[in-house]
């Protein structure tokens, strides 16, 4: 079986790049840890070179958006080829936080695309803003996931796809705020169902779904029991370096 993945998303932390030096050492004491699994971190754009330098045979560097035009003048945006030179190997895209900043199904399309022409991974990120009696968050999060994927259907462009689901109303929450654990294994099989109907159920099988939103050292292995996920897309806990080593740990 592959191996788990863990995706920490630093968002726009930590406040310095002291604290980051900080936060790596601290990382690196539990690299033989990390090294057991798919392990990225997506840091702000200005740590890039030092978590690139850092990150050593532990870790991967992942981006938190992607820019969707090639390489040109693009005063305040960072091109593909900028990303790729620092060894960028995953790309967070459609996450709820830019899509609340004007994201679209549209946009983030054509940011997976042009991933992938780059090689790079794109960790394509959907979920509803609110749960209902009704079950209409369904209908939210499979017209999400076929306007997000539109446009792929080669086999060798799924094959490199990662979901993470994300319920918006459960990401910067607590443990006891998070998704119940037999919630989220509702919604992987929903979208498990959803990736079947667009790619067939063979291709579908394969695409990794991780979960993000609130997961922290105390709910880890609720989230992991029986749930269907391939393993974590984090934000706050990651940058605790005890908290990340438990979920790690439970990954494993
Ligand atoms: P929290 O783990 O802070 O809820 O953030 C989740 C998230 O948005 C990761 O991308």
């Amino acid at each position: 079986m592959a191996r788990p993945i863990l995706v920490a998303n630093w968002k726009n932390h930590p406040s310095s790049l002291i604290e980051a030096k900080t936060l790596l050492r601290q990382l690196s004491r539990s690299s033989k840890l990390y090294k057991k699994l798919f392990f990225f971190i997506a840091p702000p754009y200005p740590y890039f070179a030092l978590v690139s330098e850092r990150l050593g045979n532990f870790g991967q560097l992942a981006a938190q958006d992607v820019f969707v035009l090639p390489s040109g003048n693009h005063t305040g945006q960072v091109t593909l080829d900028i990303l790729k030179s620092f060894g960028v190997r995953l790309a967070i895209l459609g996450h709820s936080e830019r899509r609340a900043l004007g994201e679209t199904n549209d946009s983030v399309s054509q940011k997976i695309n042009i991933a992938l022409r780059s090689g790079i991974i794109p960790l394509v990120c959907v979920g509803e803003t609110a749960r209902d009696q009704d079950g209409e968050h369904f209908e939210f999060l499979r017209d999400e996931l076929k306007l997000s994927l539109a446009g792929l259907n080669r086999k060798n462009d799924i094959a490199k796809l990662v979901i993470a689901y994300e319920p918006v109303w459960a990401i910067g929450k607590n443990a006891r705020d998070a998704i119940a654990p037999a919630d989220l294994s509702q919604s992987v099989i929903f979208i498990r169902k959803v990736l079947t109907d667009m790619f067939g159920r063979k291709t579908a099988e394969h695409i990794p779904i991780l979960y993000g939103g609130s997961v922290e050292s105390a709910n880890v292995r609720a989230l992991l029991h029986e749930t269907g996920i391939r393993g974590f897309l984090v934000g706050h806990a990651s940058l605790h370096t005890k908290s990340l080593e438990a979920i790690a740990e439970s990954l494993i």
